[in-house]
């Protein structure tokens, strides 16, 4: 059995998702503990901050962060380490997603960009750390996301029921397991993200917590069928997106003046049946025969968001990965535990027929544990 660390920061910021996983040696892997770590508030400000064009020197503040981060990291990692009571040396690898800032599948650009340096987190621990996994599939033409499908297959296998994997976090992804064309996955849109920025505007909390305002508004079905029209939720996959795209500019290009005559609890309402839509749509469009939708990502504890869900998906059963025997916090965690030890192995992390990349790949760049007994060049003679 060897025993690995996975690390991520969504999309939402709300913290930082560690997942403690053993993987046996026939493969079978267990989560042995998951917790989330509130991100400092400078640096949770410092994120939001970067992750939108504005601003002066911005790579400066990036580099500051880049380190900051990773310092947080290594920290919870220290702290998974003594909640637990398992020495570092019994970790064979963390994988570390980080924080990304910008994500730009879209040629030209075509790159994505994660900070919370590895080598921070490697020298702090003295674990081998992996990271940066998705810029390797994009080399190879992907759109270096998601990356969880891959995941969601070797875990969960064959079941009985046609399944699909619904990832709440700030932005939606579907994995759609055993369809005619294989795996698929895709980013469908927003989800907690506008949820979370139109709560902050109106009501200055972090998130609507339970979705409580959200019920005391009423959808508005001429803004909602304006959000449904987006281009970028009727396009085909491979796709993949972010914040850079789904925000509260987004919703204001959208709705234009519309977006101030309406009370505020029923835009909320609104983006949430955007979000249940809008996954309803993209699993009609993809995969028609699927009949079991495990959820997982923070939008599971929203039982507004989870009830619109139901409602747009009336013949399917839609639970929580929970059912799957995988805590519904710390799936993506466990990912990068899993895509780390893929790493190590050799072995290719992407699935090409989700990210679109020409061929499978390894994922990530390794920093090795430990610290080097002699400088380099002590081996051999002077001048040598
Ligand atoms: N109790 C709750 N009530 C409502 N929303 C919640 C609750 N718990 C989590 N969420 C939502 O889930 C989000 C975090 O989900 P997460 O899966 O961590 O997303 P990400 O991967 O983008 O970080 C929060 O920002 C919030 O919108
Ligand atoms: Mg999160």
């Amino acid at each position: 059995m060897a025993r690995y660390i996975g690390l991520i920061s969504g999309t939402s910021m709300d913290g930082i998702d560690t997942a403690l996983v053993s993987i046996a040696g026939d493969g079978r892997l267990s989560l042995d503990h998951g917790r989330t770590w509130p991100l400092p508030e400078p640096l949770q400000r410092e994120l939001h901050e970067l992750c939108q064009a504005g601003g002066t020197d911005e790579l400066r503040r990036m580099m500051g962060l880049d380190r900051a981060l990773g310092e947080a990291l290594a920290a919870a990692v220290g702290a998974i380490l003594r909640d637990t009571g398992v020495p570092a040396r019994a970790i064979t690898a963390i994988g570390s997603h980080g924080q990304t800032l910008r994500h730009y599948p879209e040629p030209g650009v075509h790159s994505t960009l994660q900070v919370g340096d590895p080598t921070i987190i490697a020298e702090r621990t003295g674990i081998t750390t992996v990271a940066d996994f998705r810029r390797r599939d994009m080399a190879a033409g992907g759109e270096g996301a998601p990356l969880a499908p891959a995941f969601h297959q070797f875990f969960l296998g064959r079941g009985p029921l046609r399944r699909a994997v619904l990832n709440l976090g700030g932005i939606a992804n579907l994995t759609l397991l055993d369809t005619a064309d294989g795996l698929m996955g895709f980013d469908c849109g927003p989800a907690n993200t506008l949820l979370d920025r139109w709560t902050r505007r109106h009501l200055g909390t972090s998130l609507d917590e339970g979705g409580t305002w959200a019920a005391t508004g009423k959808v508005i079905p001429e803004c909602l069928d304006v959000l449904l029209a987006d281009p970028y939720l009727g396009r085909p996959p491979p796709k993949s997106t972010g914040r850079e795209y789904f925000n509260l500019e987004w919703l204001e290009a959208r709705l234009g003046d519309a977006l101030h005559e309406q009370r505020a609890a029923d835009i909320q309402a609104t983006l949430v049946a955007l979000t249940a839509q809008s996954v309803a749509r993209a699993l009609v469009r993809s995969a028609k025969e699927v009949e079991e939708v495990l959820v997982c990502g923070g939008g599971v504890h929203n039982p507004v968001l989870m009830a619109a869900l139901e409602g747009a998906l009336p013949s399917r059963r839609v639970a929580s990965m929970a059912e799957a025997g995988l805590d519904p916090d710390y799936v993506e965690a466990a990912a990068f535990a899993w895509l780390a030890h893929r790493a190590l192995a050799g072995k290719p992390g992407n699935a090409p027929s989700v990210t679109g990349a020409r061929h499978a790949v390894v994922l990530g760049a390794i920093h090795p544990a430990g610290v080097s007994a002699q400088p380099p060049g002590g081996e051999s003679s002077p001048g040598g």
